[in-house]
């Protein structure tokens, strides 16, 4: 268990627990919202990228070291364009003021998916952002975008075939560490937790290989309306659980 202070358990706070290196989100529950309130669901995006902006910045502050969100998946191009439009304005929107706001910020940006299918007025945003980031020292913000953990296996399982047909390679080099570092996420580490608001109890195709040993939380609150109370109630659940990876 990830406590250090003996506490009745509904007295602890973030001071009395080991926090999660690396956090997943699947930002889920922005349709909904929005009808509930009787708006397109566009408005749930935007209010769900407010929520967005002042979760990684808590993540920040409270010294997460890794924070990756799910904002766009491989399967999310079948919605109506108008929220596929939506959403591509958002991140446009996001990725402007990132670059002009957070100069002196401490993120590092990096983006996880297949660029091919973004605008290029996106695609340079994207680039900026990672370029400008990149020799910073604070928190690591993976934006998953066009994003699947299946095309994401797809990818590095193409790229090891083709090392071992070039004869780089043979098929008994092929380990765990030669996947994960054909993954987006190379060089970082395995997500820890993964949180996902809004109810649904499925993967929805995030982060498969890395989050083997993911503790996952699921929260009844839908995105827009998550808060940072909300991220402590899900750091002081995984504190909680008793993570074997296998072992006893
Ligand atoms: C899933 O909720 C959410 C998405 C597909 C989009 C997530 C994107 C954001 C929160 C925008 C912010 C991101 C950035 C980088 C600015 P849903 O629409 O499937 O909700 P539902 O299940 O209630 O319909």
């Amino acid at each position: 268990m990830a406590i250090f202070k003996k506490k009745p358990q509904s007295e602890l706070s973030l001071s009395d627990i080991i926090l999660p290196e690396h956090i997943g989100i699947i930002m889920d529950g922005n349709g909904r919202w929005a009808k509930k309130r009787g708006l397109p669901r566009s408005a749930g995006h935007t209010a769900g990228a407010q929520t967005f902006r002042k979760i990684a910045r808590y993540c920040s502050d409270i010294g997460i070291k890794y924070l990756t969100v799910y904002a766009f998946s491989t399967e999310n191009w079948r919605r109506p364009k108008e929220e596929i439009d939506a959403l591509m304005r958002l991140f446009k929107d996001y990725l402007t003021e990132a670059i002009r706001d957070f100069k002196d910020d401490s993120i590092v940006l990096r983006f996880l998916g297949d660029r091919s299918a973004f605008s290029d007025d996106l695609l340079a945003l994207m680039d900026e952002n990672e370029d400008e980031s990149k020799d910073r020292e604070g928190m690591v913000l993976n934006i998953a975008m066009n994003y699947g953990g299946r095309a994401e296996l797809i990818k590095a399982m193409r790229e090891i075939a083709a090392e071992a047909v070039d004869g780089k390679i043979s098929p008994d080099d092929i380990n765990e560490e030669m996947i994960s570092n054909h993954l987006y996420t190379k060089g970082q580490p395995d997500p820890d937790l993964i949180i996902r608001p809004s109810g649904e109890n499925r993967t929805s195709n995030f982060l498969l290989w890395q989050s083997a040993y993911a503790e996952y939380v699921i929260m009844d609150v839908l995105w827009p309306d998550f808060k940072e109370k909300d991220l402590d109630a899900a750091l002081i659940e995984y504190a909680k659980r008793n993570r074997r990876f296998g072992g006893v």
